[in-house]
Parts: structure tokens; sequence; C-alpha cells
């Protein structure tokens, strides 16, 4: 899928190729008033915009489509859709732009259209720009079209009808370098939360950290600016860290620490200059260890990577876009299974930093490997770090699947990803790192627990990685309830939190212009 702005008349666009199922969608008010586009097409159309209308009132509210497949406009082959936008009178909230381009894209696909030309960008909305449209209705078409049927049986891929291909975007700044930038981070998105997406569907006998191994591999074919270096255990176990590897005992896959670094200001051939920080926990299944997890749904926990897969897709969407910045991403990648070598209840190990660690529950995994790869990134001496993780069930009982959760130890890195959140519509919320929570780490036999008890769990887990972080400018994202939709037919990876991420790193490329 291709995302293209353009400012062309939409009456004069030039016929779509036979075989191509294209559409044009522009927006209609319910007050009798027509859109710019509209007026135009209804110009070209010989009034039939005005009898359509006239004929079905209710499709002038915001989220309801029209769409007859007969109406098509003369010397082309495009068909026409009507998105309500409710009263001229009434700027659109971001909740009402939200609902027009869902109901637009499930349409978009329901009639397997290969092409698309939209108006809609050109809508007011509430505080936001044009920009921002362009982001939203893009999202929208990618998130509705994305499929993840590699392990379905051929006979099923072959009948899927044929997706959409390319989306023209129709805006009279098209050719202004805000739209030019909005059109190219749709289009970065694209591809980065398709890589998300698809590392994060895969199942664990699939998708073992070897296999994530080769995809970072394999990601640093595809962009000249990145360059992979996997650590295998021999030499993590050099490195001293004996907290990542203790969880991938359990486990016959054999342990990787997926290093992958951005060159977007430094040459290739040069050092990284105090890069952006990336850590991406990247466990390919978590059964809980011996502490074992309840049989329940337990199939999800093949997305217990998402965090890693996070930085796979942004550094994808980055070096898409050819973004001037230094970024490294390190996804210390394992499994958590029961095994006569598994960690056990009580046992303690010593992690890279030297600080010793009680593991109380063999299911508090992603602290243990998260620990060893932050102090690792201290080496490439970064300007700040963010680590992304499905680390707590506690941050999905907290804030649910709407935000994910935010906590660190700088207040202007925490407003920075607040604000990317917002913007991107991928948002987080903070939670408070008080030293308090850090006592409920305490342990009489070793420097700390790896839980913290029964009472604020997302907020113990952070305390437990700050240990790891002190004196460098630090964030973590627990997107537990956020990189994933549970159960049901529907169920899959969200791509969370690519979009904020890849718009925190686009806005810390602009500070120094
Ligand atoms: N991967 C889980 C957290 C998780 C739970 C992610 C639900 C997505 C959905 C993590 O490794 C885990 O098991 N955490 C434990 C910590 C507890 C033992 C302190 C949890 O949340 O139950
Ligand atoms: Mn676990
Ligand atoms: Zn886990």
């Amino acid at each position: 899928m291709q995302f293209i702005a353009s400012s062309d008349d939409l009456t004069q666009l030039p016929p779509t190729s036979a075989d191509a199922r294209s559409a044009l969608i522009v927006a209609i008010h319910s007050d009798g008033q027509l859109t710019a586009a509209a007026a135009l097409l209804n110009q070209a159309s010989n009034g039939a915009v005005v009898r359509l209308i006239a004929a079905n009132p209710r499709c002038t509210k915001a989220g309801e489509l029209l769409y007859t497949p007969e109406m098509q406009l003369a010397d082309t082959s495009q068909r026409v859709i009507l998105a309500g936008a409710g009263s001229q009178n009434k700027t659109l909230t971001e909740g009402d732009f939200h609902k027009i381009v869902k109901a637009a894209a499930a349409m978009v696909k329901s009639q397997s259209l290969t092409h698309l030309t939209s108006a809609l960008s050109q809508l007011q909305v509430e505080n936001r720009d044009s920009a921002w449209l362009i982001g939203c209705e893009t999202a929208a078409y990618s998130a509705a079209h994305y499929r993840f049927d590699q392990l379905k049986s051929k006979k099923a891929a072959e009948e899927a009808p044929a997706s959409l291909q390319q989306v023209t975007l129709l805006n009279d700044a098209a050719a202004s370098p805000e739209i030019h930038r909005a059109v190219a981070l749709a289009n970065a998105l694209h591809q980065g939360t398709t890589l998300t997406r698809d590392l994060a569907n895969l199942p664990g006998n699939h998708c073992t950290p070897s296999y994530l191994a080769t995809q970072a591999e394999a990601l640093a074919k595809r962009y000249k600016s990145l360059k992979t270096t996997i650590l295998d255990a021999e030499a993590m176990e050099k490195l001293g860290m004996g907290a990542l590897l203790s969880v991938a005992r359990g486990s016959s896959q054999p342990a990787k620490l997926i290093v992958i670094a951005y060159h977007g200001k430094s040459g290739k051939k040069k050092q990284l200059k105090n890069p952006i920080a990336l850590v991406g926990k990247g466990l390919t299944f978590d059964a809980g260890g011996i502490s074992i997890k309840p049989a329940a749904a337990m199939d999800e926990m093949k997305y217990d990577m998402a965090g890693g897969a996070a930085v796979f897709g942004t550094l994808c969407s980055i070096a898409e876009m050819n973004l001037p910045i230094d970024v490294i991403g390190i996804i210390p990648s394992s499994e958590n299974l029961p095994d006569g070598n598994a960690n056990k209840p009580g046992d303690i190990v010593t992690s890279m930093s030297g600080q010793t660690i009680e593991i109380l529950n063999t299911d508090a995994e992603g602290r243990l490997i998260l620990c060893d790869a932050l102090t690792y990134c201290r080496s490439f001496k970064p300007s700040l770090v963010i680590d992304i993780a499905t680390l707590t069930g506690a941050c999905v009982v907290a804030l649910g699947s709407h935000a994910s959760g935010l906590l660190g130890n700088d207040s202007a890195l925490i407003e920075a990803l607040r604000a990317a959140g917002d913007l991107s519509g991928d948002r987080v919320w903070p939670l408070p790192l008080w030293d308090e929570y850090d006592e409920q780490l305490k342990s009489p036999f070793a420097d700390m627990a790896n839980i913290g008890g029964k009472e604020a769990g997302t907020i113990t887990a952070a305390c437990f990685l700050a240990r790891f972080t002190r004196d460098l400018r630090w964030a973590h994202l627990d997107i537990a309830g956020t990189a994933w939709v549970g159960g049901g037919e529907k169920k899959g990876a969200t791509a969370r939190p690519v979009p904020l991420l890849t718009q925190f790193l686009v806005n810390q490329s602009q500070l120094g212009d």
C-alpha cells in the first residue's frame, strides 16, 4: 500500500487501469452545505450528489457512509463514496474524524477497492492540522488492510480479495513541506507497523530468538543505514549477563542479544554518536517458567516479544524516512519455559551490573533479561534510553488497552513521550516512581528481589529497572495492555507503540533544526 498526496482537481482524475477498482471519497455535511470537494463532484455529476443526500438524509452523520456502486464519474472508472461529516457549523472532534476514517477503511476493504482518492484530509478538525488528519486516515487504511496469512495454507491466501494498493490524498497544500513530511511518515509507518505486527503475530514455534536474529539481519540488508550485530550465549557469558542467561537456561532455544544500529547522522563506518537507545523485551514465549502460568489464553504469550518487535518496526520506519539521528536498538531475546535447568524460586543470580537478584517468581522474567540489556546499552553512551516491554499484567488492570504505562527518571523525557503519544494517537500515561515503592523490592538474601509483592506491580517492575539505569536519562513503556488485542477472532498485534516512538524520534530529529 502506498500513499501519495496530490493537489489535482478531483473531477479531472486520470482513468485507472482496467483491472483496478477505484473510488473517490468526499465528505458531505448535514445542513445542505457541500464541502468544496463535494461541490466539485456535484457539478461534474449533474447534481447527483445533492440528489443522493436528499434521498438519504441520515448518511450525513459522522461515521455514516453512502456508497452507490452504480454512480461512476463520467469518463473515469471512479466509483463514489460519500462520507458524512455532520453539520458544517460544528467543527469535527478527533473522535468524529476517527469514526469517519474507520468507516471509510472498512468500506474500502469490504468493496475490495484497489485504488482510492480521498478528500477527507481537507476537513476541519478541532485543534488539528491537515498533517494530523493524513496520519489518522492513513493509519486507518493500513490497520484495516493488515492480514496475517503467512501460516494459512496457500488456498486461503489465493481466495483473499484484491487489496488496497494506492491512496491518493487530495490536498490543496500537497506540495508543502508539512504535507510532504506527513505522507512520508504515513508510508514509513505503514512499513514499520506491518513488520511489527508480523513479528508479534508469529507463534513461538516459528518466532524463536534465533529467528528474530535472522530477521534483524534481513532488516539491515533492506536498509543501508542499519547494521545488525548478534551476541550469542557465549558472548553474553563473557559480559557477565547472569540475569538474562538464567532465564534462557529453561529453554532449549539459545538466547540472543540483538543489536541494530541506525546510522542516520554518523556515517555507517563511523561509531554512533550518543545515540538514542531503544531496548525492547524480546521474550518469544512466556510460559512463566517454574512459576507456570494458568493454561487459559497462554497462547497469547507469544506476543511477549512485542517490545522487541516495536524496536524493529520503529527502526524500519525511521530508516524508511532517512531520519537524521543515530539510534541503537537492543533486543534481549529468550524463551521462558519450565525445565530441569530453569530458574527456581529462591535462586540468586548476578546481573551484568554486579547487582544480585533473588528470583522469587520465575514469571517476572522480563525485568531479568531487560536489566542486562540496559546495562549493556551503556557501552554506546546513549543520550537517552527508552525500554519497551510487555512487562506486567498489572498494567492491563491499571490502564486497560487505551494507554501504555509510562515511568522514568527524567521529567523532560516523560513529557516529550506524552506529547508524541498525543500527537500520534498512540497514548501513554504516567505512573509515579517513588522510593516507597522501591522498598518493596528488598531481599534479605540478595541486593534485590525480582518482585515487589501484590501491590503496584507495574511500578515495582519499573523500580527494578530503575536500579539499572541510574544516571542515564531513562523512560520505560509498559505495553502489556496496548500491544495486543485479546481474545476471539480479532485477536492480534496492534504494532503499538511504533507510532508513538516514530513520532518521538521525528520530534527529536527536529530539535536541532
Ligand atoms: N509477560 C508477562 C506480563 C504480561 C501479562 C504481558 C499479561 C501481557 C499480558 C510478564 O512476564 C509476567 O508474567 N509478569 C508477571 C509479574 C508478576 C509475577 C510479578 C505478571 O504480570 O503477572
Ligand atoms: Mn512472565
Ligand atoms: Zn513476560
